[in-house]
């Protein structure tokens, strides 16, 4: 089974887990993208919550009903992939940008299910390098500072502006993106404390304890994990 087939079965799997009268968060990348294609061929009763403006256009194009995060109390079910899985489900996410909203999603769920092949599975987060969203406003200033924090953690990387055809990335939000390949992140939640206290930063892609459950599509069938 290839990674695609693998993200495939993981969408698949996940897609299962939701009733009729949910709220569901839909996730963010091509995982996440088999998840919702997934769920609308369910024709289930259910509202979905974008982490991303694809992911919307994805969803409502298969006849998903949308909802916005805040137009319900709470989302029953998140369903997402992730850059990497680490130790106790510890996330990278943002390969595809969309963190910020990913972690507003994720953080107003009941539950959270990561959905992923297995090449995602790794024994340290940092080989992925970090996302970091910063505003547009001074964001050289901001990297500065980033890379400040990151010594700290003598993870003595520059991170890098995310381009693409040569152009700076915006988000959905409007922000920028550095890359920060740290390679080894030995204490995730103290950096992840550290990144998030400097001004300019508005998120960064380490998702720590908010995954309850991880369904990873491998060569021998789904693999089910739990922190
Ligand atoms: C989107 O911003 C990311 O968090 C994705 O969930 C992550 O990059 C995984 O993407 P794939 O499912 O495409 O590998």
């Amino acid at each position: 089974m290839d990674a695609d087939a693998q993200k495939r079965a993981s969408g698949e799997a996940a897609a299962s887990l939701v009733k009729s009268g949910m709220v569901v968060g839909l996730g963010t990348g091509s995982t996440a993208a088999w998840f919702v294609r997934a769920l609308a061929a369910r024709k289930l009763d259910i509202v979905g919550v974008p982490t991303s403006q694809a992911t919307a256009d994805l969803a409502s194009g298969l006849g998903i009903r949308l909802g916005e995060l805040g137009d319900t109390r709470t989302i029953d079910l998140t369903v997402d992939g992730a850059d990497e899985i680490g130790p106790g489900l510890s996330l990278i996410k943002g390969g595809g940008g969309a963190l910020l909203r990913e972690k507003l999603v994720w953080e107003a769920s009941k539950a959270c299910v990561v959905i992923a092949d297995a090449a995602k599975q790794v024994e340290m987060l940092g080989k992925f390098a970090l996302p970091i969203e910063v505003t547009a406003f001074g964001h050289k200033t901001v990297q500065a500072r980033i890379c400040d924090v990151l010594d700290e953690f003598d993870l003595g990387v520059a991170p890098s502006l995310r381009r693409r055809d040569g152009l700076p990335v915006r988000t959905d939000g409007g922000n920028l993106i550095y890359d920060a390949a740290c390679g080894r992140i030995e204490e995730p939640a103290a950096l992840a404390a550290a990144l998030k206290s400097v001004t300019g930063v508005v998120d960064h892609g380490l998702f720590l304890d908010l995954a309850d459950r991880a369904l990873i599509g491998t060569a021998n069938g789904i693999v089910e994990l739990e922190p």
